[in-house]
């Protein structure tokens, strides 16, 4: 069974193949950072108008260069939820119409869950149990993966995703959108020894996160030096910044990884969302799972970040097994992933 998968539930269009037999076929991604860029974060109205344009010429393409005709698609999964409203709605009018007009079925897929499952498209898979460690700019999350459909959220952040502590943070130090990778970046050249900034809700039990106070935390500190030091030591004050920042962040994330799979008695932690992609982390976790004697997993870079692959594959999986929805459809800008259930 052939699925084409449709994510636009942000600033990235992405469409993708999923064949049962043969794995991912192909996936293409447009990503409107530079539409963004000059207003510091996503427009809403903007994202959804850009998918409306981006949609139909980008399904042609790709599968013009895969030499597929439309009729060997067997089903159209879509982006259902969570994210931005409207942009949700472009993706689920277009794959809806699309699978109506190909008479295949079509089904809307939860964005958290393309994410948890993206590392199942390496040739090298986890197996189940495994915890998930689901970090994006919308999301931190903790789950328990049993089966696919079958999640149990074991911690989440009560305020500030951590891709959103690193986008505001990022934005203190005059950094553009999306201020993750950029903060990496200039935290690269900070010097480790100058600040340590608190790891928080870690001197506690529970495997919730709160990010919000790290944001403040680092405005105080560039506020309290950037008064007392000439100018020119500011660029090293930022990177400095940066790195502490990082270093919290990544700090915490692991602290809470090791007592999940702690109590949950598994081996393998997943780790999937945009900060995924994060070199820090990604070493941090891999240290950690080689000490618990288990093992990381994650999908390769391009994968991590929003796309049409995880959606694809996502929907493959309930497609599949005969689920589908009828000719309505909707969207959910929030959608608690506990309400998932498995397939069949
Ligand atoms: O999963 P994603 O592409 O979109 C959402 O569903 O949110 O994640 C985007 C987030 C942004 O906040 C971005 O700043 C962050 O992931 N990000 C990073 C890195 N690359 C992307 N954060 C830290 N380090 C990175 N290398
Ligand atoms: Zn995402």
């Amino acid at each position: 069974m052939k699925v084409l998968g449709i994510e636009t539930s942000c600033d990235e269009t992405g469409v993708a193949v999923y064949d049962g037999e043969s794995g991912l076929l192909g996936h293409e991604v447009y990503s409107q950072i530079a539409l963004h860029a000059d207003f510091g974060g996503v427009v809403p109205e903007l994202a959804s108008r850009d998918h409306v344009r981006r949609l139909a010429p980008m399904v042609g393409a790709l599968l013009a260069r895969l030499g597929l005709a439309p009729a060997a698609i067997d089903g159209v999964a879509y982006t259902a939820g969570p994210g931005l409203a409207g942009a949700l709605l472009v993706g689920a009018a277009f794959a809806r119409s699309l699978a109506w007009a190909w008479g295949v079925p079509a089904l809307g897929v939860h964005h958290m869950e393309g994410h948890l499952l993206a590392p199942m498209l390496e040739d090298d898979q986890p197996s189940f149990p495994f915890v998930a460690l689901l970090v994006s700019g919308g999301h931190t999350q903790l789950v328990r993966v049993d089966a696919v459909g079958d999640y149990t959220m074991l911690g989440e952040s009560v305020d500030d995703a951590a891709g959103e502590a690193f986008d505001k943070t990022a934005k203190l130090l005059g950094l553009g959108y999306p201020g993750g990778p950029a903060l990496a970046a200039l935290a690269e050249r900070g010097d480790p020894a100058r600040f340590r900034f608190p790891r928080p809700m870690t001197d506690r039990p529970g495997l919730d996160f709160s990010f919000s106070g790290l944001k403040t935390f680092a405005l105080t500190t560039l506020r309290e030096h950037e008064t007392t030091l000439p100018e020119a030591a500011h660029p090293q004050l930022h990177a400095d910044v940066a790195l502490a920042f990082e270093d919290a962040v990544v700090d915490t994330l692991a602290i809470k990884c090791r007592r999940a799979v702690e109590q949950s008695g598994c081996h393998a932690l997943v780790m999937a969302g945009g900060v995924s992609a994060n070199r820090r982390l990604r070493a941090r976790v891999d240290e950690l799972m080689a000490g618990l004697g288990g093992r990381a997993f994650y999908p390769r870079a391009e994968l991590c970040t929003d796309n049409g692959a995880m959606i694809a594959y996502a929907g493959w999986q309930r497609l599949h097994t005969g689920q589908q929805e009828g000719l309505g459809f909707g969207v959910r800008p929030r959608w608690p992933m506990q309400e998932l259930v498995a397939g069949a």
